[in-house]
């Protein structure tokens, strides 16, 4: 019986690394997302049931729930080099040339890659299975990032048994942001008064190094593999070959690699992406050129910091030159006044250009920027539309700088800047541009999740009135709402159901859709799980809230500030009358066992589990792995050289146990 039940959890997982294979690898979705959700729901329930099952590489064990406390390094066997850089033909040429005289001939070929924009990862795969993932660091020694790669969907936790598969296979390639992604995570940032990332770039690099793979796995990452590194034995004998190993091995190998056979033809290659590029849904910043045969490749040699036998092409960043027609200030949701350019519309890599955020007042002046003028637009990450510079020459006569308003445009109630920072704020809790921007997010995709509760209605319902905070969503009747301009009986009735239905969402989008400073969904996350219950958090001290990781002492001090007024207070009281039930979900335990309930510290290293492994398989005993020793410790599992916990726990009289003590107990 258990083998049938063992054995039908691993076909359900070789129909889902086959669907994996068939999605990432080539691109040829046999099945719908839903009937793929049900196979992975179907497996998740089987394992549940029967935890004893459970391997790290199933596919539903990407995600550690328990945070890192750091990352550890990793010594690259191969170092990872650099490249050098061509601008145009010519370098292109001359990098041709140096290769035939020291090849002494032509005979020889190029393979033509896109140059991924994003973060270069060295993927380890012993016996075919994913045991480390590290960044490139300085070349010789990079960051430990496995618990986040093996977030990514993209990247085979175990290689498809479809060829042989050597003992030892570093896999090299890029993890990235796509566009979509990208954008959507800054959404999300801006809304919670977070920072946005620069460029896709930036945002592959920060989600790779976030201390919980949780918020990792949220960040859409995606991975194509481009080479080897420490390897037991070659794939093929030229570069080509290897890719197309790779893609039978289920790595994701980027599908508009080429080849060429000579520099002409490199050159036509690299040219006819400089705009097809705009299209690809993720960025890159130029070409990559490598010599195809690996034995060639040893001939070419490196210099000490990048290898002879490739260069990059790398494209110039597009501007585009257009006139500000006005300047608009909006309000934000905490009352930000944000001033945005309207453009001339002017066509900027790939799309139509109309307007442009200035950021702030200290940044509009920096430029100078002024109603009139003629400005240089250039996109940052080729997104997000950026003026980079006014050309002052071209500006009409009569022009005057662009003050920052000294009333809120939206309500007219007094504004001022923020203590030490950029941002000019309408200081009136009920303006009503700053109640509309709340709604917007509070109801948006990220947070409750509101259908059908959309800006023209949000813009409706605060108008005329009806709703003047969140809890006033929850007592709208649909009658009232069919009442309205343009609103249907059937629609009304879809309005109040999506608003009924918000009731039940988790404790950290609650959290998170309350629009506190400084806190958006990751933070929420942290918040919501450390104190279980919006109680618990209405009521945390602010030393409590600030000794929490992650959480700075800005944030703390304004999720502190935000539960003590009374405003807001008397609002979540009506929320809570009103029946939202916002819950922190609990994991699922094993509840019999012998070390159920308990509490254990790992330190060390241990031979048969990763950190990330050993935490799951604490968890699966149903105890808990803690970072610290203290009185509430039940054991310390002690592995190779292990840290100052040992002493503590000695000092402390708790129980020390040793790996194979731990696999005894598990059993
Ligand atoms: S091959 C010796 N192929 O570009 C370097 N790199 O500027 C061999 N990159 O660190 C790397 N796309 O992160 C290679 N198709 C591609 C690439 C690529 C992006 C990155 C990589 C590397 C950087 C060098």
């Amino acid at each position: 019986m258990a083998k049938d039940i063992e054995k039908q959890i691993e076909r359900l997982r070789e129909e889902i690394r086959g669907h994996d294979y068939l999605y990432y690898v080539l691109n040829q979705p046999k099945i719908s997302d839903r009937q793929y959700d049900k196979l992975f729901a179907e497996l998740r329930k089987l394992e549940e049931a029967n935890p004893q099952f459970i391997t790290g590489d199933s596919p539903t064990q990407r995600v550690s729930e328990r945070p890192l406390e750091g990352f550890t390094n990793v010594r690259h066997a191969v170092p990872m080099l650099s490249m050098d850089n061509t601008y145009n033909a010519d370098e292109l040429r001359a990098f041709d040339e140096r290769v035939t005289k020291q090849l002494g001939s032509k005979e020889y070929d190029y393979v033509v890659e896109l140059k991924i924009d994003g973060v270069a990862i060295s993927l380890l795969y012993e016996d075919g299975i994913l045991v480390t993932a590290a960044t490139r660091g300085d070349g010789e020694v990079g960051d430990d990032v496995t618990a986040n790669v093996r977030t990514i969907k993209a990247v085979p936790l175990t290689l498809l048994g479809r060829d042989t598969i050597p003992a030892v296979l570093e896999v090299r390639g890029e993890v990235y942001m796509p566009t979509s992604a990208f954008i959507e995570l800054n959404k999300l940032r801006a809304e919670a008064g977070e920072p946005a990332f620069a460029n896709p770039r930036n945002a592959a690099a920060g989600s790779l190094k976030l201390l919980d793979s949780r918020i990792t796995a949220a960040r859409n990452l995606s991975f194509f593999a481009y080479a080897t590194g420490e390897i037991s034995e070659p794939l093929a004998d030229n570069h080509y070959r290897t890719l197309q190993r790779f893609q039978r091995l289920g790595l994701p190998v980027n599908p508009d690699i080429q080849r060429a056979k000579d520099i002409n033809e490199v050159i036509d290659i690299c040219f006819s992406w400089s705009e097809k590029r705009l299209k690809l849904g993720y960025l890159i910043d130029g070409m990559v050129i490598k010599i195809n045969r690996f034995e060639q490749r040893e001939i070419l040699g490196a210099t000490g910091r990048a290898p002879r036998w490739c260069i990059s092409y790398k494209f110039a960043a597009e501007q585009a030159e257009t006139i500000v027609e006005s300047i608009d200030v909006q309000v934000g949701k905490s009352g930000i006044l944000t001033p945005v350019a309207n453009l001339t519309p002017v066509q900027l890599s790939g799309t139509t250009v109309k307007r442009a955020s200035l950021h702030n007042f200290d940044e509009l002046n920096r430029l100078g920027v002024r109603c009139g003028d003629t400005v240089v637009i250039e996109k940052a990450g080729e997104i997000i539309p950026q003026v980079v510079e006014v050309k002052k020459e071209l500006r009409p006569a009569g022009t005057k700088p662009f003050k920052a308003p000294q009333k809120c445009p939206n309500c007219g109630s007094a504004v001022a800047k923020d203590e030490d920072g950029v941002y000019i704020r309408c200081l009136n809790p009920g303006c009503l541009g700053q109640l509309k921007e709340r709604l917007k997010y509070f109801a948006g995709r990220g947070q409750m999740d509101i259908e059908h509760l959309g800006t023209a209605l949000i813009e409706q319902l605060t108008e005329t009135g009806m709703v003047k905070n969140f809890a006033d969503l929850y007592k709208l009747q649909k009658s009232e709402l069919a009442g309205l301009e343009r609103m249907a009986e059937k629609s009304a009735g879809n309005v109040i159901d999506a608003i009924e239905a918000s009731k039940t969402r988790p404790l950290w989008r609650f959290i998170t859709a309350l629009g506190i400073r400084h806190i958006g969904g990751q933070s929420a996350q942290i918040l919501a799980e450390h104190f279980g219950s919006l109680d618990a958090l209405m009521n945390a001290r602010e030393e409590e809230l600030g000794s929490i990781d992650q959480i700075g002492p800005t944030m703390a001090e304004s999720v502190y500030e935000y539960f003590r007024n009374p405003a807001n207070r008397t609002v979540i009281d009506q929320l809570l009358a009103a029946g939202l039930r916002p819950q922190q979900p609990k994991a699922r335990l094993r509840q019999k066992g012998k070390l159920a309930g308990k509490t254990i510290v790992v330190t060390g290293t241990l031979e048969n589990f990763t950190r990330q492994q050993i935490e799951q398989a604490i968890r699966q005993a149903g105890a808990k792995a803690s970072s610290s020793v203290s009185k509430k410790t039940d054991f310390v599992l002690a592995g190779e050289n292990p840290g100052s916990k040992l002493d503590k726990a000695r000092e402390l009289g708790i129980e020390v146990i040793d790996e194979k003590q731990f696999l005894q107990l598990i059993e």
